[in-house]
Formats: structure tokens, sequence, C-alpha cells
């Protein structure tokens, strides 16, 4: 299976073997992700929906519709820390993608996002030789923002009742990375 590694962290494409390693990481992070996530039906906490979910993803990740990568740190190699992700891979005159993230609880603010969506960044910009990311963030979400602005991402303005996050239609601040290559 494919992976990447950067200083501290290997990223991983999972398929549904995983199943039981990401269902953990959810477990854990129920109520941390509840807050900025969609509400999540309630056989998201099981193993066959895992396993689906990570089946379907694994097809469009092999058609290169989507890309995402789950965060281990180099010392943990079983233990699921988060994911990055890229999805709705749009080619043609476009060639864009919606970026999200997410990690564990136990593991903010040591830096360990920045460095994966570095990584997903050039990944996406030199395999996929994709254009634009598009990430849409809440206001409030402060740790988010400050990890698209230290990627250099550019504001382009408030997505007015964008997305439905923990049943609530919330505002999204719109920002976007070019890639300067192409
Ligand atoms: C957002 C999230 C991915 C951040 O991951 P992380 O590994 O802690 O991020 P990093 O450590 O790489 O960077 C976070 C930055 O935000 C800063 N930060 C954290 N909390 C902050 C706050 N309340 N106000 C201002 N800055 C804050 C950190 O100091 C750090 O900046 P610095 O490097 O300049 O010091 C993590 O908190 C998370 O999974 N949150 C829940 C899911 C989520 O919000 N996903 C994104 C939806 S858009």
């Amino acid at each position: 299976m494919k992976e990447y590694e950067t200083r501290r962290l290997v990223l991983k494409v999972l398929d549904s073997t995983s199943a039981e390693q990401v269902l953990k990481y959810f477990l854990r992070n129920k109520s941390f992700l509840k807050k900025w996530e969609p509400a999540k039906d309630r056989n998201y906490y099981t193993l066959d929906y895992q396993r689906e979910m990570l089946d379907k993803e694994w097809k469009e990740i092999q058609d290169k519709c989507m890309l995402r990568l789950w965060i281990f740190k180099k010392e943990e190699p079983d233990n699921v820390i988060g994911s990055v992700s890229f999805t709705r891979i749009i080619r043609g005159p476009f060639l864009s993608c919606y970026l999200g993230y997410r990690l564990d609880n136990n593991e903010i603010n040591k830096g360990y996002m920045t460095e994966a969506v570095k990584k997903g960044i050039d990944i996406i910009f030199r395999e996929y030789k994709l254009h634009r990311v598009e990430a849409n963030i809440m206001p409030e979400n402060k740790a988010s923002l400050r990890i698209v602005e230290k990627l250099g991402f550019h504001y382009e303005g408030l997505a007015v009742k964008y997305l439905k996050i923990n049943r609530r239609w919330e505002d999204h601040m719109h920002m976007v990375l070019i890639n300067p290559k192409i």
C-alpha cells in the first residue's frame, strides 16, 4: 500500500483491512471532532461502516478522484492519529480539490498537522498535477486557520451558511492555495 514519510510522520493510504485502527481513532475522538464536523450516523462508529467507507475510498483513490492519507507517528506505526484528505478532484480547466483534516485530541499543537498537510499538498501538486486546493474553515477554528496561513493559503471570502456542522449551517472562510508551477 502506498505510503509517504515526513520528518516525524508516516502517511498511508489504507484499505478496509485497517478498519479496526480507524474505528479506534474515531471512537477516541468522538467528542473532540463533534464541534467541527458534520453530524455522524449512529452506525458510523461500527466496524462495518468503517470497512465500507475505506473500501469505497480505496476505489476512488485508485481512480485518482480523491486522496486520503492516514497519519501515524513513526514510533507508533499501528496507531492512527488523524487523516488529511483531498476530495472531489475535478480536472479539465479547473484542476482543483477540497482539503480536509483531523487529528487526535492527544496530539494537537505539536505541528503534526502542518507537517502532514504540507506533504499532502506536495503530492497533490507534483503527482496529481492539480492547480488549486480549497479549504473551507469556520472563522472560530483558529488552529485550522493557522495551519493554512502557515502554508501560504489566501482568503477568498466568506461562504455564508456553507456547511451543516454539528446540525447547524455554519459560515466558512474560503481559503485557497494555487500551484505556482501549473
Ligand atoms: C485543527 C487541527 C487539525 C490542528 O492540528 P495541529 O496538529 O494541532 O496543528 P499544528 O500544530 O500543525 O498548527 C496549529 C497552529 O494553530 C495554533 N493554535 C492552536 N490553537 C489556537 C487557538 N485557539 N488560537 C490561535 N491559534 C491556535 C497553534 O499554536 C499552531 O500555530 P503555531 O505553529 O504558529 O504555534 C486539530 O486541532 C483538529 O483535528 N481539530 C478538529 C478537527 C478540525 O477542526 N479539522 C479542520 C476542519 S477545517
